[in-house]
């Protein structure tokens, strides 16, 4: 038999796809991978038939439409105040998880190391190993998940090219405020280390609080890709469409590993998004995200999970279950698919040494009958 390398650690199936697949198997509640069970906006599917019909099916130019370039850094502008060049610092892409990739891929060499801060999300630490590099985990601090400022910098080494940053937090909806990227910013000065700011929810944070983008730092800025996911904003996931904001010189290495790596991306969609995001009014995503949270936290009080905070971001809500049992995570999660029908991400999952804090997570990003009904079943408990 053929002996093929190991690329990377992750031996197994990612966790998003198992306990899926579990739920599915169980007829149980989805509350596990992060995806929407509700309609998307129907002019989005509208515009999208409106480019196949008009003629939009051929290969769209590398670094995307113009118009859908153009469209993000209108919205940057409105929303941030931000000046974004369109040609020189926009690049459209299949998903943010390929953003991400592309971005490690365009920076690390063999032998260099990327801090992760965990728990994090679960490509990170392959997209580092497969490019030859070193994924080097500092762990977040729970219960809040706030950053430990003195072991990410015992962390840095000579060898160190890439941090990566996520806010709002997958799993645990934490955000970062304008000091933690100021902390960020001493402490690379004198380096030259790059950031690369994953920010897919950027436009889910609740309660009035406000989502610091790297882009609104100016230091930081000149040194980070940030990437972005429509699926998570529009909530068509499926259509894994995304884009990398970075400074020009960046937006180049990026778009050299690009142009060999899938060249350019769905036509009809990079149409269909252009013509949604240019409209004069988008839907308030944030506040509809926030509505559920609210409704999913309200019904959840009447179950044996206790939460320390509600999430201030993402559409994910972490919730301890040690008034339920003592069960390992990753068994509790199986355990509560199996036997009561509700489908969840064990946190272990999101850490390297799979550390075991007694906690899962919830995506609350469903229709209100799906929370309801999931809930009915976890009142049982
Ligand atoms: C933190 C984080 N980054 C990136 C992604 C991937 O986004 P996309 O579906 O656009 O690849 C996800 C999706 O779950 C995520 O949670």
């Amino acid at each position: 038999m053929m002996i093929l390398p190991q690329k990377h650690s992750a031996t197994g199936t990612t966790i998003f796809t198992v306990m899926s697949a579990l739920a599915q198997q169980c007829n149980a509640i989805n509350l596990s991978q992060g995806f929407p069970d509700y309609p998307i906006d129907e002019r989005l599917g509208e515009y999208l038939y409106e480019a196949t019909r008009e003629g939009f099916n051929q290969y769209a130019p590398m670094v995307g439409l113009p118009q859908l370039r153009q469209a993000i850094s209108n919205d940057f502008a409105k929303r941030y105040g931000l000046e974004i060049n369109p040609d020189t610092e926009i690049t459209v892409t299949p998903g943010a998880t390929y953003a991400i990739y592309t971005a490690f891929t365009a920076i690390l060499q063999a032998g260099d190391e990327a801090i992760i801060l965990e728990p994090a999300y679960d490509s990170y630490i392959p997209n580092i190993e497969t490019n030859g590099a070193k994924a080097v985990p500092v762990p977040l601090m729970a219960p809040g998940f706030g950053v430990d400022w003195d072991r990410l910098k015992a962390a840095v080494t000579p060898k160190t090219k890439a941090i990566i940053v996520n806010t709002p937090h997958n799993p645990t909806g934490a955000i970062w405020s304008k000091e933690d990227w100021d902390k960020l910013a001493e402490l690379v000065r004198d380096t030259n280390i790059i950031i690369l700011s994953d920010e897919v929810y950027e436009q889910l944070v609740f309660d009035g609080k406000k989502h610091y983008s790297v882009l609104e730092h100016e230091e930081l800025r000149k040194r980070s890709f940030v990437l972005y996911s429509f699926g998570k904003v529009f909530h068509n996931t499926g259509w894994k469409m995304g884009y990398c904001i970075a400074p020009p010189e960046f937006t180049t290495a990026f778009r050299r590993i690009h142009q060999f790596l899938c060249f350019t991306v769905n036509t009809p969609a990079q149409y269909a998004l252009a013509k949604y995001l240019s409209l004069p009014q988008l839907p308030n995503v944030g506040a509809m995200m926030q509505e559920k949270r609210d409704y999913f936290l309200s019904l959840l009080k009447d179950t044996p999970f206790t939460i320390h905070e509600p999430a201030a971001g993402s559409y994910f809500q972490t919730a301890s279950y040690s008034a339920i049992n003592d069960m390992p995570d990753m068994e509790f999660a199986q355990w509560l698919t199996k036997e009561h029908g509700v489908a969840t991400i064990p946190i272990s999952a999101f850490y390297s040494n799979k550390k075991d804090d007694k906690l899962i997570r919830f995506c609350f990003a469903k229709k209100e009958e799906t929370l309801l009904q999931a809930i009915e079943r976890l009142r049982k408990l």
